[in-house]
């Protein structure tokens, strides 16, 4: 394989560049020695901290053939390995041409990358079936035939921490088979720098509105009302929203905020339990808490 010729850091450098990845230059070291070594990678973190892009970002440097599926109860092994078209059944019987086959058996069959996208999503059927293309490299398709796995065959995986609501733990089995690269939320600094380029910023006043943005996002992270608070896209969405506001009159800022925030944090945070207050107060408090000592107060 092509990466086996490059040095590790180089290959870190030259993701981070191709595919506009900002920081992450330890995550991505420990998930390019994982590819060397032709292990299977889990990366696991919190909603938005950026395991979809950065997951994405290896498998297609990797250059070989890529399939994406994305978990869900609905993704059943039948849907992994393939399927017979039954029509195709009916006129010409169990045979190679009507048998459709799907990301899992082709990402073997050409030794190329698999990305379960939120793995822990998948039903325990199709998480049984994995289990035996990464333990044997084989996957049984009955009336046709044994799929092998080429050696290159490889499998990027992501899941949310398994506290999250409509996850099915990993087998343990499954988990086994993995190495794990763990994805905490990135330095301020660096989260600014990524608010800047997804919500396309420029300039003094624009830097400015990502910082904000992300001391807003940040904010909700280990607040006493909060379980779980919002990762660097909600700083991304708030920065967008009032990008498209465009100029503000000082004494409007406040409200204008507050609304976007309300906006772009409704949805992406989760209150304690016990809390009595409603989620509007707590954003307006962590907005005008940002507020304090920035420009825009
Ligand atoms: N290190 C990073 N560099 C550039 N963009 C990032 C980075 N981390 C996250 N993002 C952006 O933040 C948002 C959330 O990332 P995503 O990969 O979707 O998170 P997850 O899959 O963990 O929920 C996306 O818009 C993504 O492009
Ligand atoms: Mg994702």
């Amino acid at each position: 394989m092509y990466v086996n010729t490059q040095n590790v850091d180089q290959i870190v450098t030259e993701i981070q560049h191709r595919f506009k990845i900002i920081g992450r230059t330890k995550e991505l070291h420990q998930m390019v020695l994982a590819v060397k070594a032709r292990k299977h990678v889990l990366i696991e973190g919190e909603v938005g901290v950026g395991k979809t892009r950065i997951a994405k970002a290896l498998a297609e440097y990797m250059g070989t053939t890529f399939f994406r599926v994305d978990g869900s109860e609905d993704l059943l092994s039948y849907i992994l390995v393939g399927y017979f078209d039954p029509p195709g059944v009916i006129a010409k019987g169990y045979i190679e041409d009507t048998f459709i086959y799907g990301p899992l058996a082709r990402s073997m069959l050409e030794g190329g990358c698999l990305f379960i996208n939120e793995l822990n999503r998948i039903p325990e059927s199709s998480q049984n079936i994995l289990l035996t293309a990464f333990d044997e490299g084989i996957v049984e398709v009955a009336k046709l035939k044994t799929i092998k796995a080429k050696d290159s065959f490889f499998v990027v995986a992501t899941q949310n921490p398994e506290a999250h609501v409509g996850v099915t733990a990993l087998g343990e089995a499954l988990k086994d088979r993995f190495v794990w690269v763990h994805l905490d939320y990135q330095p301020a600094e660096e989260e600014e720098l990524i608010v800047i380029q997804e919500a396309d910023l420029s300039g003094k006043r624009q830097r400015e509105i990502a910082h904000l943005a992300v001391r807003i996002a940040r904010g909700t992270r280990n607040h006493q009302d909060i379980r779980r608070g919002a990762s660097v896209r909600a700083a991304i969405d708030i920065a967008a929203l009032v990008k498209s506001n465009g100029p503000v009159q000082p004494e409007d800022t406040e409200s204008i905020w507050m609304e976007v925030a309300i906006m772009a944090l409704s949805t992406k945070i989760e209150l304690m339990d016990s809390v009595t207050d409603s989620r509007e107060n707590i954003i307006k408090e962590i907005v005008l808490n940002a507020l304090q000592n920035t420009p825009f107060a």
